[in-house]
């Protein structure tokens, strides 16, 4: 049976670590998958993570099954990150959020609770967008099609060609968001664009799924989630990925849920009893070690400030290494070509670059980026960015 299978290629981010590993040259420079990096080179455990999994651990003393809903005291703490605490959907009864397995898994159990709920047209996602936003929502049975998005040469989103875009969608499509710091391109609605697709969602009565990542490393906390509470405000659906790999630095725990605001107390719990029979048909329930280590946090006020604390200071330190990007490269190149890179906000940048560039970074220089010339801004450690400059500058010039 398994000798039919053909070989798979490799994945277009997860793949640029192999080939990173794979190279020799001492002076390689990973800047592919989304990590935060510090300013040598390790992405960190935050201090509030490793205080509170030992408090978490110390008091453990069953790993018996938590239950088909989770950690319940971290969904509770998600919602209010995500929505606000006294969003009154909560206040009112009307979220089901399920624990799941990362960011990446909310996205599926979205996915697969949007197809069981007959929503007929394709899912439309921006174009460009996280490389396996398509492979996750075709895994689970859905079509898509895309909106523009993004101008590449402007370094700039493309707002009044997505909402015409979104004004054709037939009522009932799901339209897939990016919360804030839009992956690959960096590039956000302002206030005013999500006031418009907030009031042009309503009109035609599409439904969002906000795909919520990075929220803190853009602008804050709460305004990175602006987008998300005027949606929520104005929409009787919204359907959120979150997603603690980054902001809580807990990548490989596998940490996220999936929240579904809704129109009644009751509707939210028949959508809760969908999303535990789709995660118990797939791996039974939901993980709960990374998830009991962001409640143990959210439930200790002085955990709780620290961890906000830290990640104010890895937004600072991007939006730094932001702009001693772009200042470099302004001096290499003499233009203000990259200067969009400085006012974008998050892990990444996309350069704009052709496949062949992109190639000859690596071959020629050992810069690795996503093969869509996408830049993970926040995995420079800083010392290689004069150098990461002289190369970007060498294969744009061509
Ligand atoms: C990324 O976009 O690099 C991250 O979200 C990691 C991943 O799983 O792709």
């Amino acid at each position: 049976m398994l000798n039919s299978l053909k070989p798979m290629p490799p994945d277009p981010l997860l793949g640029v670590t192999e080939a990173f590993r794979a190279d020799p040259s001492r002076d390689k420079v990973d800047l592919g998958v989304g990590v935060y990096r510090d300013a040598s080179g390790i992405t960190p455990i935050p201090r509030a993570v490793r205080a509170a999994e030992q408090k978490m651990l110390a008091r453990q003393n069953t790993k018996a099954y938590v239950g088909p809903g989770g950690n319940r005291q971290f969904a509770a703490a998600m919602e209010k990150i995500a929505l606000g605490a006294s969003h009154p959907a909560l206040r009112d009864g009307r979220v089901a959020t399920l624990p799941s397995t990362g960011g990446t898994g909310a996205l599926r159990l979205a996915a697969e609770l949007i197809r069981l709920a007959g929503a007929g047209a394709a899912i439309k996602v921006s174009d460009p967008t996280w490389a396996n936003h398509v492979p996750v929502m075709k895994g689970a049975g859905l079509e898509t099609a895309t909106y523009p998005y993004y101008d590449i040469a402007g370094g700039r989103v493309l707002a009044a060609q997505m909402l015409e875009n979104l004004a054709g969608c037939a009522p009932g499509s799901v339209v897939l968001l990016h919360g804030s710091c839009h992956n690959p391109t960096g590039a956000d609605p302002d206030p005013g664009h999500w006031a418009e697709l907030a009031d042009l969602m309503a009109r035609r009565q599409l439904v969002p799924l906000v795909d919520m990542a990075y929220q803190g490393l853009g602008r804050g906390l709460d305004a990175d989630a602006a987008g998300l509470r005027l949606l929520c405000e104005r929409l009787p659906e919204v359907l959120v990925a979150v997603s603690c790999s980054k902001n809580f630095g807990l990548y490989r725990e596998r940490v996220g849920a999936v929240m579904c605001v809704t129109e009644s107390a009751a509707t939210a719990a028949i959508t809760m009893g969908h999303l535990q029979s789709l995660a118990r048909r797939n791996y039974s329930m939901p993980p709960d070690h990374g998830e009991a280590i962001v409640a143990e946090i959210a439930s200790d006020p002085a955990l709780y400030a620290d961890w906000q604390k830290e990640l104010d200071d890895m937004r600072d330190r991007v939006n730094g290494l932001r702009k001693s990007l772009a200042t470099a490269l302004r001096s290499e190149l003499g233009s203000g070509r990259f200067d969009f890179i400085e006012q974008q906000a998050g892990m990444f940048s996309m350069l704009g670059l052709s496949k062949a560039a992109v190639e000859r970074l690596r071959s020629e220089h050992h810069v690795y980026t996503a093969p869509d010339s996408r830049l993970n801004v926040a995995g420079l450690s800083g010392k290689e960015i004069p150098a990461v400059a002289r190369a970007i500058a060498a294969v744009s010039r061509d």
